[in-house]
């Protein structure tokens, strides 16, 4: 729409432009890097600071019905991939709040985007109070998916992957019954992970992760890629979707794909492997729906369907983690009838802030391509997990996974070696996380942008010294 005359701005413009709002900005990014210039390396904690560290440690985990899985409490302030906790301690953050942090801690960007955020009217967005922000946020997000050649031309922010998952799958269904099939199953890989709603905990391939919980949703399991047998296993993974298609004739709305598997032990399809049972979903109306909650980010492109070239086959896509805000992207065939999908909250200001400088970072960078900073600076970390694994073979099989998704599997693969090991590794300053199922596997999933190579580097030194120490004390 054309005006003739240019609106009077308005006050949240006003306010935006205020030279106070530059003043403050300015002073604060001023402390920060006064800040952050100091945090250059590893600290072990403050032994002052130790008693009280624990107390609070203790009272929490009683107070939340659990213990955290380290002992890890945040002062709420880092730099890059360096995290200062409260007990004093500065360490390698390798996990990155399983994805999340893919910038780094104290990013000056999403400063930048809370100190927007603390002067923008509400803290959070949702159902009846959607900013222009959301609005310009999801239309970065459809260009950037769109931009290869799918069709996800819709995109429904929300606050988890799990609801991303939960949104998908509804609008899957729904689909279903218009076409007037009676679906009431899903498919999705051996080893996959969901989310934790009650209808997640069923599909999630976690027994662990639903003692107790009613089954609440009909699920079942294809096999996974492997790479030690490419068309044995991608033929009896066909083989068992059509199975389960004959078996269940039009009652499967959708097959929810990750295509690295994340908390199933960071394994990668291949291109081949993923057209194989397409092709049989589309030929069955079955949704194909890319889980890339872990995976976003990750690859040698901002999503891993890209990297696979799946772009015209995906139907509904689910993202979260390292874009702060969660989302379904979904192709016009998929469009929820009104009702089925709403929430209170689909972000804080803050997130949504910080999301559009994801996405601008991702559309506009150098972090994607085969030569791009993700695969860059992860080729060094997987060539160095492969030189240990080829002095100490006794001590490390690996590397396995994709791109910024880096795991290895210590000793035996037993799960206690992979504890023993995550437990040393944090203790001497690396943070890092298990995954796997038969065979345990301990992973990175690494602050790309926010890791130099000599930090890359003095982790890995960190991971051969603590392989070393576990290795003695076995
Ligand atoms: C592949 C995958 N899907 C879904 C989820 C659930 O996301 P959230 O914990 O944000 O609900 C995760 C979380 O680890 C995941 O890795």
């Amino acid at each position: 729409m054309t005006t003739a005359t240019s609106p009077a701005p308005l006050l949240a413009e006003q306010l935006a432009a205020d030279p106070k709002l530059a003043d403050a900005r300015r002073l604060i990014h001023e402390a920060l890097d006064a800040r952050r210039a100091q945090l250059t390396g590893v600290k072990p904690a403050d032994p002052a600071r130790k008693q009280g560290y624990e107390q609070t440690l203790q009272q929490f985990s009683a107070q939340r019905g659990g213990n955290l899985w380290y002992p890890y409490l945040g002062s709420g302030f880092g730099s890059g991939p360096l995290v200062e906790l409260a007990d004093g301690s500065v360490k390698y953050d390798m996990i990155a709040g399983i994805g999340v942090h893919f910038f780094g801690h104290s990013h000056p960007a999403f400063v930048d985007a809370a100190l927007d955020a603390a002067v923008s009217d509400t803290l959070m967005q949702g159902a009846l109070q959607q900013n222009t922000d959301s609005a310009q946020l999801t239309d970065a997000i459809i260009s950037l998916a769109n931009a290869s050649g799918a069709k996800l031309n819709h995109c429904y922010l929300t606050t988890s992957g799990a609801m991303a998952n939960e949104n998908s799958f509804k609008m899957a269904f729904q689909k279903a019954s218009r076409d007037g099939n009676p679906a009431d199953r899903m498919l999705a890989f051996q080893g996959t992970f969901c989310g934790r709603t009650l209808a997640l905990s069923s599909m999630s391939d976690k027994p662990n992760n639903r003692v107790g919980l009613p089954h609440a949703l009909k699920v079942d399991y294809i096999p996974f890629y492997d790479e030690a047998e490419p068309e044995g296993s991608t033929q009896r993974a066909v083989d068992r979707l059509k199975e389960y298609l004959t078996r269940w004739p039009k009652h499967y709305a959708g097959f929810k794909m990750e295509l690295v598997l994340g908390e199933g032990g960071f394994y990668a399809g291949t291109r081949e492997f993923f057209l194989k049972l397409i092709e049989v979903c589309k030929e069955h109306g079955v949704a194909v729906i890319a889980d890339e909650i872990q995976t976003f980010s990750r690859t040698s492109r901002p999503f891993a369907f890209q990297h696979f070239g799946l772009d015209e086959h995906v139907d509904l896509v689910n993202v979260g983690k390292a874009t702060q805000v969660c989302f379904t992207l979904f192709t016009d065939d998929y469009q929820p009838q009104p009702g089925l999908i709403a929430q209170t909250f689909t972000g804080a200001s803050s997130s949504i802030k910080a999301a559009q400088f994801v996405i601008d970072t991702f559309a506009n960078g150098d972090l994607y391509g085969e030569n791009g900073r993700v695969m860059q600076l992860t080729g060094r970390i997987r060539d160095r997990i492969q030189k240990i694994a080829a002095d100490h073979p006794d001590r490390v099989c690996g590397p396995y996974g994709l791109g910024a998704m880096i795991a290895f599997q210590p000793f035996d693969g037993t799960i206690d070696d992979a504890k023993a090991v995550c437990t040393d590794l944090y203790e001497h300053g690396v943070v890092a996380f298990l995954c796997g199922r038969s065979k345990a596997r301990v992973r990175f999933l690494p602050s790309v942008p926010a890791v130099s190579d000599d930090q890359a580097d003095e982790a890995c030194d960190i991971l051969e010294a603590s392989l070393e120490r576990v290795a003695n004390r076995r």
